[in-house]
Protein backbone atom coordinates (compact mmCIF):
# COMPACT_ATOMS: atom_id res chain seq x y z
CA UNK A 1 0.00 0.00 0.00
CA UNK A 2 1.16 3.37 -1.29
CA UNK A 3 1.33 5.78 1.53
CA UNK A 4 -0.53 9.38 0.99
CA UNK A 5 1.49 12.09 2.15
CA UNK A 6 1.01 16.04 1.48
CA UNK A 7 3.84 18.62 1.96
CA UNK A 8 2.25 21.56 3.16
CA UNK A 9 2.89 24.34 5.99
CA UNK A 10 -0.86 24.90 6.02
CA UNK A 11 -1.43 22.11 8.18
CA UNK A 12 -4.88 22.81 8.89
CA UNK A 13 -6.17 23.32 5.83
CA UNK A 14 -4.38 20.21 4.49
CA UNK A 15 -5.68 18.01 7.40
CA UNK A 16 -9.25 19.36 6.45
CA UNK A 17 -9.31 18.70 2.58
CA UNK A 18 -7.59 14.57 3.31
CA UNK A 19 -10.10 13.90 5.81
CA UNK A 20 -12.84 15.26 3.70
CA UNK A 21 -11.75 12.58 1.21
CA UNK A 22 -11.59 9.54 3.76
CA UNK A 23 -14.59 8.14 4.99
CA UNK A 24 -14.76 7.91 8.83
CA UNK A 25 -17.08 8.65 11.55
CA UNK A 26 -15.46 10.32 14.25
CA UNK A 27 -12.05 11.80 15.19
CA UNK A 28 -9.72 11.45 18.28
CA UNK A 29 -5.95 13.17 18.77
CA UNK A 30 -3.23 11.69 20.16
CA UNK A 31 -0.80 14.18 21.20
CA UNK A 32 1.91 14.52 24.15
CA UNK A 33 1.55 17.03 26.80
CA UNK A 34 3.85 19.33 25.15
CA UNK A 35 2.15 19.29 21.22
CA UNK A 36 -1.41 19.09 23.07
CA UNK A 37 -0.94 22.77 24.66
CA UNK A 38 1.48 24.39 21.75
CA UNK A 39 0.46 22.63 18.23
CA UNK A 40 -2.75 20.99 18.17
CA UNK A 41 -4.74 24.95 18.72
CA UNK A 42 -2.33 26.12 16.03
CA UNK A 43 -3.41 23.75 13.62
CA UNK A 44 -6.31 25.57 12.46
CA UNK A 45 -8.14 22.12 11.08
CA UNK A 46 -12.07 22.66 11.41
CA UNK A 47 -12.71 19.01 11.72
CA UNK A 48 -10.47 18.86 14.62
CA UNK A 49 -11.95 21.47 16.69
CA UNK A 50 -14.61 19.55 18.53
CA UNK A 51 -12.28 16.10 18.55
CA UNK A 52 -10.99 14.82 21.54
CA UNK A 53 -7.55 15.12 22.06
CA UNK A 54 -5.96 11.70 24.22
CA UNK A 55 -2.95 13.62 26.37
CA UNK A 56 0.29 11.37 26.26
CA UNK A 57 3.45 11.93 28.84
CA UNK A 58 6.33 13.17 26.78
CA UNK A 59 9.52 11.86 25.99
CA UNK A 60 10.68 8.01 25.18
CA UNK A 61 10.67 6.77 28.20
CA UNK A 62 6.69 6.80 27.78
CA UNK A 63 6.90 5.10 24.68
CA UNK A 64 5.56 1.81 26.97
CA UNK A 65 2.95 -0.89 27.68
CA UNK A 66 1.53 1.65 30.35
CA UNK A 67 0.84 4.86 27.86
CA UNK A 68 -0.28 2.30 24.94
CA UNK A 69 -3.22 0.34 27.66
CA UNK A 70 -3.96 4.08 28.94
CA UNK A 71 -4.59 5.29 25.46
CA UNK A 72 -6.65 1.96 24.57
CA UNK A 73 -8.94 2.62 27.22
CA UNK A 74 -9.40 6.20 26.65
CA UNK A 75 -10.31 5.56 23.28
CA UNK A 76 -12.88 2.53 24.33
CA UNK A 77 -14.53 5.68 26.74
CA UNK A 78 -14.55 7.88 24.00
CA UNK A 79 -17.02 4.66 21.71
CA UNK A 80 -14.23 4.85 18.78
CA UNK A 81 -15.01 2.28 16.37
CA UNK A 82 -13.04 0.68 13.34
CA UNK A 83 -14.41 3.48 11.24
CA UNK A 84 -12.92 6.34 13.64
CA UNK A 85 -9.81 7.91 13.03
CA UNK A 86 -6.79 8.57 14.63
CA UNK A 87 -4.42 11.80 13.99
CA UNK A 88 -1.54 11.49 15.64
CA UNK A 89 0.50 14.91 16.49
CA UNK A 90 3.79 15.19 17.82
CA UNK A 91 7.39 13.41 17.54
CA UNK A 92 8.38 10.12 16.71
CA UNK A 93 7.15 9.08 20.34
CA UNK A 94 3.58 9.62 19.21
CA UNK A 95 3.53 8.78 16.14
CA UNK A 96 4.86 4.91 16.76
CA UNK A 97 2.73 4.64 19.95
CA UNK A 98 -0.02 6.62 18.44
CA UNK A 99 0.06 4.19 15.10
CA UNK A 100 0.35 1.10 17.54
CA UNK A 101 -2.56 2.36 19.49
CA UNK A 102 -4.82 2.60 16.22
CA UNK A 103 -3.40 -0.79 14.12
CA UNK A 104 -4.52 -2.57 17.31
CA UNK A 105 -7.21 -0.96 18.52
CA UNK A 106 -10.88 -2.99 17.90
CA UNK A 107 -8.73 -5.06 15.29
CA UNK A 108 -7.49 -1.80 13.08
CA UNK A 109 -8.77 1.78 13.06
CA UNK A 110 -7.28 4.43 10.24
CA UNK A 111 -4.59 6.89 11.39
CA UNK A 112 -3.33 9.95 9.97
CA UNK A 113 -0.13 11.19 11.26
CA UNK A 114 1.14 15.07 11.97
CA UNK A 115 4.69 15.09 12.44
CA UNK A 116 5.83 17.93 14.81
CA UNK A 117 9.68 17.38 15.04
CA UNK A 118 12.17 17.08 12.09
CA UNK A 119 12.83 13.34 13.04
CA UNK A 120 9.39 12.52 12.79
CA UNK A 121 9.21 14.49 9.70
CA UNK A 122 11.55 12.62 7.76
CA UNK A 123 11.34 9.54 9.43
CA UNK A 124 8.87 7.74 11.99
CA UNK A 125 5.75 9.34 10.74
CA UNK A 126 6.48 7.60 6.96
CA UNK A 127 6.84 3.59 6.02
CA UNK A 128 4.06 2.52 8.31
CA UNK A 129 6.65 1.01 11.79
CA UNK A 130 4.30 1.55 14.76
CA UNK A 131 5.15 0.30 18.59
CA UNK A 132 6.41 0.59 21.60
CA UNK A 133 9.52 -0.08 23.79
CA UNK A 134 9.26 -3.10 25.95
CA UNK A 135 11.72 -5.06 28.23
CA UNK A 136 14.30 -2.35 27.99
CA UNK A 137 14.60 -2.85 24.49
CA UNK A 138 13.69 0.20 21.75
CA UNK A 139 10.66 -0.70 19.29
CA UNK A 140 10.81 -4.11 20.44
CA UNK A 141 6.81 -4.57 20.28
CA UNK A 142 4.81 -3.19 17.12
CA UNK A 143 3.08 -3.95 13.64
CA UNK A 144 3.91 -2.57 10.23
CA UNK A 145 1.05 -0.58 9.57
CA UNK A 146 0.67 2.56 6.86
CA UNK A 147 -0.61 5.36 8.16
CA UNK A 148 -4.13 6.51 6.00
CA UNK A 149 -2.09 9.77 5.26
CA UNK A 150 1.10 12.01 6.59
CA UNK A 151 1.16 15.70 6.33
CA UNK A 152 4.39 17.22 6.69
CA UNK A 153 5.47 20.30 7.27
CA UNK A 154 8.63 22.76 8.29
CA UNK A 155 6.30 25.28 9.96
CA UNK A 156 6.99 23.42 13.87
CA UNK A 157 10.68 23.33 13.44
CA UNK A 158 10.78 27.13 15.32
CA UNK A 159 9.43 25.05 18.00
CA UNK A 160 12.65 22.67 18.14
CA UNK A 161 15.99 22.73 19.65
CA UNK A 162 19.24 23.30 17.69
CA UNK A 163 20.10 19.42 18.76
CA UNK A 164 16.43 18.22 18.10
CA UNK A 165 17.17 19.89 14.28
CA UNK A 166 20.53 18.25 14.57
CA UNK A 167 19.01 14.85 15.12
CA UNK A 168 16.48 14.86 12.45
CA UNK A 169 18.82 16.22 9.69
CA UNK A 170 21.52 12.92 10.34
CA UNK A 171 18.58 11.02 9.67
CA UNK A 172 18.19 13.06 6.09
CA UNK A 173 21.89 12.63 5.87
CA UNK A 174 21.90 9.02 5.71
CA UNK A 175 18.82 9.57 3.07
CA UNK A 176 21.07 12.06 0.85
CA UNK A 177 24.05 9.43 1.08
CA UNK A 178 21.67 6.45 0.04
CA UNK A 179 20.73 9.00 -2.79
CA UNK A 180 23.86 10.61 -4.70
CA UNK A 181 26.88 12.31 -4.26
CA UNK A 182 25.86 15.97 -5.07
CA UNK A 183 22.55 15.74 -2.50
CA UNK A 184 25.40 14.12 0.25
CA UNK A 185 27.87 17.40 -0.34
CA UNK A 186 24.61 19.99 -0.68
CA UNK A 187 23.65 18.70 3.08
CA UNK A 188 27.31 18.98 4.58
CA UNK A 189 26.88 22.93 3.31
CA UNK A 190 24.28 22.81 6.81
CA UNK A 191 24.97 25.89 8.89
CA UNK A 192 22.80 25.28 11.97
CA UNK A 193 23.26 28.70 13.72
CA UNK A 194 21.98 30.16 10.43
CA UNK A 195 17.75 31.17 10.30
CA UNK A 196 16.26 28.34 8.29
CA UNK A 197 13.90 29.55 5.57
CA UNK A 198 10.98 27.22 5.80
CA UNK A 199 9.93 27.07 2.22
CA UNK A 200 13.11 25.75 1.43
CA UNK A 201 13.52 23.64 4.06
CA UNK A 202 10.14 21.77 3.28
CA UNK A 203 11.51 21.10 0.08
CA UNK A 204 14.73 19.38 1.40
CA UNK A 205 12.18 17.39 3.46
CA UNK A 206 10.47 16.32 0.34
CA UNK A 207 13.31 15.01 -1.15
CA UNK A 208 14.34 13.54 1.83
CA UNK A 209 10.99 11.47 2.42
CA UNK A 210 10.81 10.83 -1.72
CA UNK A 211 14.42 8.45 -0.98
CA UNK A 212 13.01 6.74 2.44
CA UNK A 213 9.81 6.11 0.35
CA UNK A 214 11.68 4.74 -2.80
CA UNK A 215 13.56 1.73 -0.41
CA UNK A 216 10.02 1.19 1.43
CA UNK A 217 7.55 0.90 -1.36
CA UNK A 218 9.83 -1.53 -2.83
CA UNK A 219 9.81 -3.46 0.63
CA UNK A 220 7.12 -2.52 2.94
CA UNK A 221 7.56 -5.25 5.31
CA UNK A 222 11.53 -4.62 5.49
CA UNK A 223 13.01 -7.77 4.21
CA UNK A 224 15.28 -6.88 1.79
CA UNK A 225 15.58 -3.66 -0.12
CA UNK A 226 14.43 -1.35 2.88
CA UNK A 227 17.41 -2.78 4.80
CA UNK A 228 19.44 0.29 3.08
CA UNK A 229 17.70 2.55 5.51
CA UNK A 230 19.61 0.54 8.39
CA UNK A 231 22.77 2.44 7.17
CA UNK A 232 24.46 4.30 10.15
CA UNK A 233 21.77 2.04 12.19
CA UNK A 234 23.91 -1.08 13.84
CA UNK A 235 26.07 1.46 15.54
CA UNK A 236 23.60 3.62 16.27
CA UNK A 237 21.54 1.65 18.38
CA UNK A 238 24.08 0.08 20.28
CA UNK A 239 25.43 3.23 21.74
CA UNK A 240 21.95 3.99 22.13
CA UNK A 241 21.34 0.64 23.95
CA UNK A 242 24.72 1.21 26.00
CA UNK A 243 23.62 4.89 26.92
CA UNK A 244 20.40 3.18 28.15
CA UNK A 245 22.53 0.65 30.46
CA UNK A 246 24.00 3.32 32.44
CA UNK A 247 20.71 5.73 32.51
CA UNK A 248 21.98 8.27 30.60
CA UNK A 249 19.87 7.72 27.13
CA UNK A 250 21.34 9.65 23.78
CA UNK A 251 19.33 11.35 21.15
CA UNK A 252 18.36 8.76 18.70
CA UNK A 253 19.74 11.41 15.70
CA UNK A 254 23.22 11.81 17.72
CA UNK A 255 23.90 8.73 17.87
CA UNK A 256 22.89 8.18 13.85
CA UNK A 257 25.15 10.76 13.23
CA UNK A 258 28.34 8.96 14.89
CA UNK A 259 26.59 5.56 13.52
CA UNK A 260 26.63 7.03 9.87
CA UNK A 261 30.82 7.53 10.30
CA UNK A 262 31.94 4.33 11.78
CA UNK A 263 29.99 2.89 9.60
CA UNK A 264 31.05 4.80 6.59
CA UNK A 265 34.92 3.89 7.63
CA UNK A 266 33.78 0.00 7.26
CA UNK A 267 32.42 1.20 3.95
CA UNK A 268 35.91 2.32 2.88
CA UNK A 269 37.40 -0.39 4.58
CA UNK A 270 35.44 -3.08 2.75
CA UNK A 271 34.07 -1.43 -0.31
CA UNK A 272 36.43 1.21 -1.04
CA UNK A 273 34.21 4.23 -0.35
CA UNK A 274 36.07 7.03 -1.09
CA UNK A 275 38.49 8.37 1.55
CA UNK A 276 37.31 11.93 0.74
CA UNK A 277 33.83 11.89 1.10
CA UNK A 278 34.41 9.84 4.91
CA UNK A 279 36.79 12.23 5.98
CA UNK A 280 33.97 15.37 5.00
CA UNK A 281 31.17 13.47 6.79
CA UNK A 282 33.55 12.72 9.93
CA UNK A 283 34.27 16.46 10.13
CA UNK A 284 30.84 17.83 9.67
CA UNK A 285 30.06 15.33 12.38
CA UNK A 286 32.37 16.37 14.25
CA UNK A 287 31.92 19.85 14.52
CA UNK A 288 28.18 19.24 14.70
CA UNK A 289 27.25 16.19 16.88
CA UNK A 290 28.46 15.88 20.71
CA UNK A 291 30.39 12.25 20.79
CA UNK A 292 28.93 9.50 22.53
CA UNK A 293 31.85 8.56 25.27
CA UNK A 294 33.54 4.96 24.93
CA UNK A 295 36.41 3.04 25.89
CA UNK A 296 38.01 0.29 25.06
CA UNK A 297 36.35 -1.35 27.87
CA UNK A 298 32.92 -0.98 26.14
CA UNK A 299 33.65 -2.76 23.32
CA UNK A 300 32.32 -6.41 24.28
CA UNK A 301 28.99 -4.71 25.07
CA UNK A 302 29.05 -2.61 21.99
CA UNK A 303 29.55 -5.88 20.15
CA UNK A 304 26.60 -7.78 22.27
CA UNK A 305 24.47 -5.20 21.33
CA UNK A 306 25.11 -5.35 17.57
CA UNK A 307 24.97 -9.33 17.32
CA UNK A 308 21.42 -9.26 19.55
CA UNK A 309 20.08 -6.31 17.37
CA UNK A 310 17.08 -6.95 15.37
CA UNK A 311 19.00 -6.68 12.18
CA UNK A 312 21.55 -9.42 13.51
CA UNK A 313 21.10 -12.91 11.58
CA UNK A 314 22.82 -15.77 12.87
CA UNK A 315 24.32 -13.64 15.62
CA UNK A 316 26.35 -11.97 13.22
CA UNK A 317 26.68 -8.13 13.45
CA UNK A 318 24.99 -6.93 9.95
CA UNK A 319 24.94 -3.28 8.05
CA UNK A 320 23.94 -1.66 5.41
CA UNK A 321 27.42 -0.12 3.52
CA UNK A 322 28.26 2.01 0.49
CA UNK A 323 30.26 1.93 -2.03
CA UNK A 324 30.21 5.46 -3.06
CA UNK A 325 26.65 7.51 -2.02
CA UNK A 326 23.47 5.95 -4.10
CA UNK A 327 25.37 2.43 -4.03
CA UNK A 328 24.60 0.11 -1.33
CA UNK A 329 25.08 -3.25 -0.14
CA UNK A 330 22.36 -3.86 2.40
CA UNK A 331 23.16 -6.93 4.49
CA UNK A 332 27.14 -6.97 4.88
CA UNK A 333 28.61 -9.43 7.65
CA UNK A 334 31.11 -7.37 9.95
CA UNK A 335 33.41 -9.23 11.77
CA UNK A 336 33.70 -7.80 15.18
CA UNK A 337 37.45 -7.24 14.91
CA UNK A 338 36.53 -4.96 11.95
CA UNK A 339 34.34 -3.26 13.92
CA UNK A 340 36.54 -3.17 16.98
CA UNK A 341 38.82 -1.07 14.15
CA UNK A 342 35.63 1.31 13.16
CA UNK A 343 35.14 1.83 17.16
CA UNK A 344 38.92 2.72 17.63
CA UNK A 345 38.62 4.97 14.40
CA UNK A 346 35.43 6.60 16.48
CA UNK A 347 37.37 7.04 19.55
CA UNK A 348 39.80 8.68 18.05
CA UNK A 349 37.69 10.87 16.73
CA UNK A 350 35.82 11.17 19.72
CA UNK A 351 39.18 12.68 21.47
CA UNK A 352 40.19 15.73 19.00
N1 LIG B 1 13.70 3.90 10.01
C1 LIG B 1 14.02 2.92 9.07
C2 LIG B 1 12.83 2.32 8.44
O1 LIG B 1 11.75 2.88 8.51
O2 LIG B 1 12.93 1.27 7.86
Amino acid sequence: MTQGITYNNRVGEALDSVLAGIDHTRLVVIADENTAQLVVPRLGSTALAQAPVITIAAGEENKNLDTLAQVWRQLGELGATRNSMVVNVGGGMVTDLGGFAAATFKRGMGFINCPTSLLAAVDASVGGKTGIDFNGLKNEVGVFAMPRHTIISSCFLDTLSTPEIKAGYAEMLKHAMLHSHELFTQLLHADFDAAFNTLEFLKLIEQSVAIKQHFVEQDPHDNGARHALNLGHTVAHAFESLALKRGKPIHHGYAVAWGLVAETYLSHKLFSFPSADLYALATFVLSNYRAFHITCDDYDDLIAFMTHDKKSRNGEINCALLSICGQVHCDATISPNHMKEALDIYRDLMHI
